[in-house]
């Protein structure tokens, strides 16, 4: 199961001995643990829920496999050719135009770490509480209390110090090791807690309401909008956390087969995470509190449900945060390694002090948010939806049309017989379907980003 690692650079434009991942699947969880994160808890039960239920599933696993798998190749290719971070493979590969796209990359990871810390922050003081204190009488108040100001601000900078400190350390011994322990982890923690929810009195009423098929929904232009850019933000798309990760690849896996994987796996926690939250708030009766706000169902009405269920709540709802904060962390990394890993190729840093110096500059960036919820949610919008459609269109075209390597030989290499018969395909999708799929999808969301803008900047 096991490769040889750094025993050779195959790579010529690479700094010398490039780390490189020790095992295919250390590989395989950092993808998954980039991938898997507060997306697929905190987003997708209640995108899910709203914008169609089993309807709404059916089209966004269409999307998945049409759009997220054949951008992660694209992503995963760039990256393994030339053993570069984002910048550098960009212009490796497609000479100095194409250096403000790997730019874009940066910018983005910067931003969105910045507000995914404060997030993280939330599960990581939630997961304490449960242990200490539990959870208290009145959520809405108390997540009113902690989410902003200087409670917000101490576990947002206690998340970005853990972040830090594994990046810092390096591919092998940082992130491979952290995912192999965490990501397993995690699948137990989630598994439990769906087979435990099961159980409860009022979990079907709570899948009716996750999963009743409502067709209707799909012929809103917004929740296309928001499936699409939950499918990029889920599978870490559209900002070169992929193609990051892909660099530190040996040349001799099978890419095809591990997008298919990862995107599998992200699929299978958010869908199993509807599973957990929507029988837990049914049971204790909390089902107004969700359709509020997304913020409402994690972090109000599940603290609330946990509170209701005495002891026991205190339990599962430790092992559920807990979960979330792994989540989060492994998501975390994969943001603050696009950053420090183009600092360290671009201005020959050393790892650990690209890391630690951007990985404070992020934290003080993340005090606005940290501060006001308001700005939260801007920047999400901003970069999480904006800026991540714009990195994917610029993706799709700089592979489909104007890469100087042949793709299609890239993806062929190490790819089984059944996977190569398809790279047709896949590559049919990335230059025609895939830019005016999303160039379509960017028009809306510029428009709604600009009137978040308007809307901050106004009130
Ligand atoms: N995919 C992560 C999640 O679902 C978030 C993320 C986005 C991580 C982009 C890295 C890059 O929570």
């Amino acid at each position: 199961m096991s490769q040889p690692s750094s025993s050779s650079n195959p790579s010529p434009g690479a700094a010398p001995a490039r780390e490189l991942f020790g095992t295919k699947w250390g590989f395989v969880l950092a993808a998954v643990g980039s991938a898997v994160g507060l997306g697929n808890m905190w987003r997708f039960s209640y995108v899910a829920a709203e914008g169609g239920g089993a309807a709404f599933v059916v089209v966004y696993i269409a999307m998945i496999a049409l759009l997220g798998v054949p951008l992660m190749l694209c992503e995963l290719t760039v990256g393994r050719r030339t053993h570069l971070s984002p910048i550098g493979a960009l212009r490796n590969l497609g000479g100095r135009a194409w250096v403000p796209l790997g730019v874009l990359f940066v910018v983005t990871g910067f931003l969105i770490l910045s507000y995914y810390s404060v997030i993280a922050g939330w599960t990581l003081r939630y997961a304490a509480e449960a242990v200490t204190v539990g959870f208290a009488p009145d959520p809405g108040a108390h997540f009113g209390a902690i989410s902003q100001g200087a409670a917000a601000v101490y576990w947002h900078l206690a998340f970005m110090v853990l972040t830090i400190g594994i990046v810092m350390v390096g591919v092998q011994k940082g992130i491979e090791r952290a995912a192999m322990i965490l990501m397993p982890t995690l699948f137990l923690i989630v598994l439990g807690l769906a087979v435990w929810a099961f159980t409860l009195e009022g979990a079907a009423e709570g899948y009716a309401f996750y999963l009743m098929p409502d067709f209707n929904e799909l012929l809103d232009p917004t929740v296309l909008r928001q499936a699409m850019a939950q499918a990029f933000f889920s599978l870490s798309l559209g900002m070169g956390a992929m193609l990051t990760f892909a660099s530190y690849l040996s040349r001799d896996t099978d890419l095809n087969q591990e997008a298919v994987t990862i995107s599998f796996a992200d699929f299978a926690v958010a869908f199993a995470a509807g599973l957990v939250v929507f029988p837990v708030i049914f049971a204790l009766g909390l089902q107004d509190q969700v359709s509020e706000s997304t913020v409402g169902a994690l972090f109000i009405a599940l603290p609330g449900a946990f509170e209701a269920m005495g002891g026991p709540g205190r339990v599962v709802g430790l092992l559920f945060f807990l979960a979330l904060a792994v989540g989060a962390i492994t998501s975390a990394i994969s943001l603050l390694e696009v950053v420090t890993s183009s600092i360290i190729d671009e201005f020959k840093m050393a790892r650990k002090n690209a890391a630690i110096g951007m990985g404070v500059l992020i934290a003080l960036a993340g005090l606005f948010s940290a501060f006001n919820t308001d700005v939260l949610g801007l920047v999400d919008q901003v970069a999480g939806d904006l800026f991540l459609v714009i990195g994917a269109l610029g993706m799709s075209i700089f592979v489909g049309w104007f890469m100087k390597e042949d793709t299609a030989a890239e993806l062929a290499r190490g790819a089984g017989e059944g996977f190569k018969a398809v790279i047709p395909t896949v590559l049919f999708l990335v230059r025609w379907v895939l830019p005016p799929v999303i160039a379509f999808v960017l028009w809306f969301a510029m428009g709604d980003a600009l009137a978040a803008i308007g809307d901050f900047f106004g009130s």
